[in-house]
């Protein structure tokens, strides 16, 4: 692996000096992605100095070099994690020869996953280009620029495999992904869960927790491919994505932690007087985030899920582990629960391959439940009698073999009237909404918190509590952001 060249135009890793061809075609599209960063990008803070980390080099510690800059300035590099495996560890080719380069035989499959992937990286800077100008603290702020700025550099991750292995064709795919827009009628993103704005802090600690999430499992499963650089690349980008799972899994336990906290000081429990979100709104915010990234899995049982397994482009997530007794999967079968339309569960079983989708969404599940434990640890330390949950999987499917069927939160059947009646004790009503909305007033002051969320248990790169995460040009709070 070559060392990494930080001086080049675009930092990377991978010897990009040496194709001048595909620099050319690289340094051509960066420009493009400037643009769509400045007009895409964070509304509003694009002058300021942020504390940010850089991906600098893929050794243990030396990934993450922390400075302030300005967002326009960032880096964005491309970086491979070092070679792993030399074979193919699943499915048909198993035992075979990793490849370097796409057979002509997987060429439109490995397109398709790569753009699909691709597309959700700068989707999401979109949807949540609003939420610096409500901050609820410069850490917070910091974070979320931290993910954009990420989810940018992802996107550099994926354009490069499309610009260097996929051609002309490659190439027009990587102008789409700064065509497309989020929530755009005429060219949306490709994903339905990509389009949604995300207009509050409680959706943006909810998306990062349960969204960002789902976005890990697809990563390791691809980092398990045959192709050795979207193995490498995607390897990577899990280095920065276990940082976006901290900030939503820690962002929620926050919020969860201050309402406690404001139960205990009001008799009644109510958290509205003094300005916090209730565990009931809370819940509903679960419900709704974890139920739309369920879907993102795809069907349970899945033709297309089959052939990336049986081709080697998609693994199991740890594939390589001793999760799986077979790397080939082609005895087992998967028992699974059909629902038919008038909501009788009744059990059939998916061939181990068609049900890869779902393989992997049990993993994702396992650890939802696991960040659930944690939080319901800090009610049960507040000496309050109350837990959150997940959702039963059968819950607001809107894709999938529960999509036609609807289920409450518990995973009883309800009626289309029934689910219309209860609709707002499983979501957020509009009440909720607008009352969420009310809190997200800006807290831009050094070690101050909104009233709503507590502060971190530690800083970022172990800063003080009263770091000042964020230089602004000016006073942003007479900022107009039109
Ligand atoms: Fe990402
Ligand atoms: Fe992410």
């Amino acid at each position: 692996m070559a060392a990494a060249d930080l001086n080049a135009k675009i930092p990377n890793n991978v010897n990009l000096a040496d194709d001048r061809k595909l620099q050319r075609a690289l340094e051509s599209w960066q420009p493009d992605f400037i643009d769509w960063w400045q007009d895409m990008g964070p509304v509003g803070f694009q002058q300021d100095q942020i504390y940010l980390r850089t991906a600098v080099s893929v050794e243990a510690g030396g990934w993450a070099h922390f400075d302030y800059v300005k967002m326009p300035e960032y880096r964005w590099g491309i970086f491979l994690a070092p070679q792993g495996r030399d074979e193919i560890g699943f499915g048909d080719n198993i035992g075979k020869p990793v490849w370097d380069n796409v057979p002509g035989d997987v060429r439109k499959e490995l397109k398709r996953i790569i753009v699909t992937q691709g597309d959700t990286e700068p989707a999401s800077v979109e949807q949540q280009r609003l939420l610096g100008q409500t901050a609820p603290s410069l850490y917070d702020l910091r974070n979320l620029f931290q993910v954009n700025v990420e989810e940018g550099r992802h996107l550099w991750a994926m354009v490069y495999l499309l610009h260097s292995f996929f051609g002309r064709d490659g190439r027009e795919e990587a102008e789409d992904m700064l065509a497309r827009r989020s929530g755009n009628e005429d060219s949306p993103r490709i994903l339905g869960a990509f389009n949604e704005p995300i207009d509050t802090w409680l959706d943006f600690f909810c998306f990062t927790m349960f969204t960002d999430r789902d976005g890990k499992y697809q990563l390791a499963a691809l980092a398990e491919s045959a192709f050795d650089p979207l193995a490498r690349t995607t390897q990577f980008m899990l280095t920065e994505e276990a940082h976006h799972l901290f900030v939503g899994e820690t962002g929620v336990q926050r919020v969860v932690h201050k309402t406690c906290e404001l139960m205990k000081q009001d008799s009644n429990e109510d958290v509205t007087k003094l300005g916090g979100i209730s565990l009931d709104i809370i819940q509903k915010y679960i419900n709704r985030w974890y139920s739309v990234s369920l879907d993102l899995f795809g069907s349970e049982d899945s033709s297309n899920a089959a052939t990336f397994f049986s081709q080697g482009l998609k693994g199991r997530f740890k594939e390589q582990s001793d999760r799986y007794p077979d790397h080939k999967a082609l005895e087992q079968v998967y028992q699974y629960k059909l629902p038919n339309e008038d909501g009788r569960i009744e059990s059939c079983e998916i061939p181990m391959r068609r049900a890869m989708n779902l393989v992997l969404r049990d993993a994702y599940v396992e650890d939802c439940e696991r960040a659930v434990r944690k939080w319901n640890n800090v009610i049960k330390k507040a000496g309050i009698s109350s837990e959150l949950k997940l959702p039963s999987e059968h819950f607001n499917r809107k894709m999938g073999l529960y999509s036609n069927v609807n289920f409450g939160p518990d995973g009883s059947f309800l009626t289309r009237e029934e689910w219309s009646a209860r609709r707002d004790e499983f979501l957020p009503s509009q009440e909720d909404v607008t009352y969420v909305k009310s809190l997200m007033v800006p807290t831009y002051e050094a070690g101050k918190f909104a009233s709503w969320v507590s502060s971190p248990k530690t800083g970022i790169n172990r800063q003080a509590e009263d770091f000042e995460y964020a230089k602004f040009e000016g006073d942003p709070l007479t900022r107009s952001y039109a």
